[in-house]
């Protein structure tokens, strides 16, 4: 069943604990955490403090976006800031299988996110190693920008990669999601769904979140 993830990104940073225990309330699966470095993307977001901080409210598991150049650095300490689930980019990582076993090692799951430009094929020879691919349907570094039409193409040859050879990572999407276009990523193979403006901009965040579920039984 397709799961939704909000992300923390959208949230009032003042008020951040009420927001989360708004997030355990709600039927959302997991809690996405944006962290951005201000090299691999054009903006800083939080780090690993504000995770942990998190973390001691979060009742559902973190998804952790890490847009950060070498993450390799920051592993371990992401898994202590309560990590259940590591994203690294595929544009970030020389040695990525080397950082998806290390990811593992720490006892997580791995990830692996693909910006908006990079083919879905470049993972064929990882896909075995990964319990998820994010595939970016914005150019990460912002919440609330605009959806680009050519996610659901990736996710459609991405899904058939998956079936082809016999696999089941979840494939996630991030970026410009909302009531709309949740059945038609839905219907192209997406299983968890990031929304950060779509709920936390709504007047009943609680309500967005149970209409996007909804929206993704297709
Ligand atoms: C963008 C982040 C997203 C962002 C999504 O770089 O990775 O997770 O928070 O926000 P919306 O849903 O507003 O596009
Ligand atoms: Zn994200």
């Amino acid at each position: 069943m397709p799961e939704i993830a909000p992300s923390i990104l959208a949230a009032d940073f003042a008020n951040l604990q009420r927001d989360i225990e708004m997030l355990n309330k709600s039927e959302a699966a997991w809690i996405h955490v944006d962290i951005m470095d201000g090299m691999f993307v054009p903006n800083i977001s939080f780090g690993l403090p504000v995770c942990s901080a998190a973390n001691q409210h979060a009742r559902k598991p973190l998804d952790v976006h890490l847009m950060i150049e070498q993450p390799d650095r920051y592993l371990a300490a992401f898994v202590k800031a309560g990590a259940a689930l590591i994203t690294v980019h595929y544009e970030a990582c020389l040695h990525l299988h080397s950082t998806i076993q290390r990811i593992k090692e720490l006892g997580v799951k791995a990830g692996v996110a693909l910006n908006p430009h990079t083919p879905v094929e470049l993972l064929k020879d990882i896909l075995a190693d990964l319990d998820l691919v994010l595939v970016m349907s914005v150019n990460p570094g912002f919440g609330g920008q605009k959806f680009i039409e050519n996610t659901y193409k990736k996710v459609l040859r991405l899904d058939g990669m998956r079936k082809a050879q016999g696999l089941n990572f979840m494939i996630e999407v991030d970026g410009g999601v909302n009531l709309a276009n949740t059945p038609k990523l839905v219907e192209a193979g997406v299983d968890l769904l990031v929304a950060g403006s779509s709920v936390f901009s709504s007047a009943d965040p609680l309500a967005t979140i149970r209409q996007l579920r909804q929206a993704a039984q297709v």
